[in-house]
Order: structure tokens, then sequence, then C-alpha cells
């Protein structure tokens, strides 16, 4: 997509309503996954989705999370051979949180906290493309989900990003109660 029609589409994201439903995840991630290895024939590039990653949220949106990390997964394993791309549940905090995880060029973490801004990028658009729209989508699809959107990484050693939603899922914790929650 070309990127003024992704800050249209970024702007819109900001204002549409979350319409919130059982989703499947692995399905979603499954579909996503299917057209960059369409994209990518000639690459030998290994996705793992982990099978029933069931959760509550807005399908179409999370999709595009899922477009939009795996854009960056598969683009910055671009040196790999084979690349690996996981896809997981796990726990932050007691909640359910998710994973796109990959072998790729990773990134330097001290500038971590760049990544999620508009048109921020760490690598050279020569040796990776891109506009830097993809993760501002995201953390703002996630934070209209009431979750957040992390990211940890090593240069040359792949990279991991997790996400909450909120409002779902399992609590390892019982919730605190309404008198201690202030
Ligand atoms: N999987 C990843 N591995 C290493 N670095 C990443 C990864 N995903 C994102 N990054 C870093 O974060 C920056 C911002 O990512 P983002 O998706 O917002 O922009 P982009 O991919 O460069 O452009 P666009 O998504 O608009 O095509 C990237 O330019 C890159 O520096
Ligand atoms: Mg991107």
């Amino acid at each position: 997509m070309r990127s003024l029609a992704r800050i249209c589409l970024l702007s819109r994201i900001s204002r549409a309503p979350v319409e919130v439903g059982d989703v499947d995840l692995s399905q979603i991630a499954t579909a996503s996954a299917a057209e960059f290895k369409l994209a990518a024939t000639a690459r030998d590039v290994r996705v793992e989705i982990a099978p029933s990653l069931k959760t509550r949220g807005d399908p179409r949106l999370l999709r595009l999370v899922f477009d939009n990390l795996l854009d960056n997964a598969f683009k910055f394993t671009a040196g790999r051979s084979p690349a690996h791309i996981e896809i997981g549940e796990t726990l932050e905090d007691g909640r359910q949180a998710f994973f796109v995880r990959d072998n790729g060029a990773g990134f330097d973490g001290r500038y971590v906290h760049k990544l999620f801004g508009a048109f921020q990028r760490l690598h050279d658009v020569r040796d990776y493309p891109g506009t830097g729209i993809g993760l501002a989508t995201v953390q703002r699809i996630v934070s209209r989900h009431g979750g957040r959107v992390w990211a940890q990484g090593e240069p040359d050693r792949g990279a991991t990003f997790t996400f909450t939603l909120s409002g779902e899922g399992t609590t390892a914790r019982p919730p605190v109660p309404p008198e201690r929650a202030a």
C-alpha cells in the first residue's frame, strides 16, 4: 500500500470504533503469512504459528497488526536462509500476550523507544525499504484495544514484538479486589 493510503488508514484507525468479538489469531496470522509467503517464493522462510491462539478483539484490525508485523519480519530476515518467524502466546504480568519473533537483522535496543513513532526507522532505507508507518499503526490498534506493544531486539540477532489486548485472556493471578484497586 502507498504511504499516503497508509497514513489515511492510520488516521481512520484512531477514530473508528473497535468492533470486538471472539477471534482466532492463529487463523488471522496464517492468512496474513500466506500472502507474504506468496510474495517470497524464492526464499526459504519458515513460519511457525502456535495453534488455537484465541482472544477477543476486532478481527479486521488484528489482521492489520499481523500484516504489519509480518511485513517487517519478512523484510528484516531478507538476509537469512532459512528465515525463522514464530508467532505464539506468552504471559506478561499474568496477562495473555502474543508475540512475533524473527531471526533477522534485529536492531540496537538503545533506540527501541523510537520504533513506534511514525516515520521513525532504525535501518537505512537503501537496505530495507519503508516509510516507518507500520509500527505506528500496530501501536494505534493495540492501544485502541486497551493493550500495549513493545519490542526486543539485538543487532543481527533478530527481533521480538509482543502485544497484549486488554479485557480478555488468562489471568494467572486473581483480579485485585475493588477496594485495593485504586
Ligand atoms: N522485525 C524487525 N527487525 C528489525 N527491525 C525492525 C523490525 N520491525 C521494525 N523494525 C525497525 O523499526 C522501524 C520501524 O518499523 P515500521 O514497520 O514502522 O517501518 P518500516 O517497516 O520501515 O516502514 P513501513 O512499515 O511503513 O513500510 C524499521 O524501519 C526498523 O528499523
Ligand atoms: Mg514496516
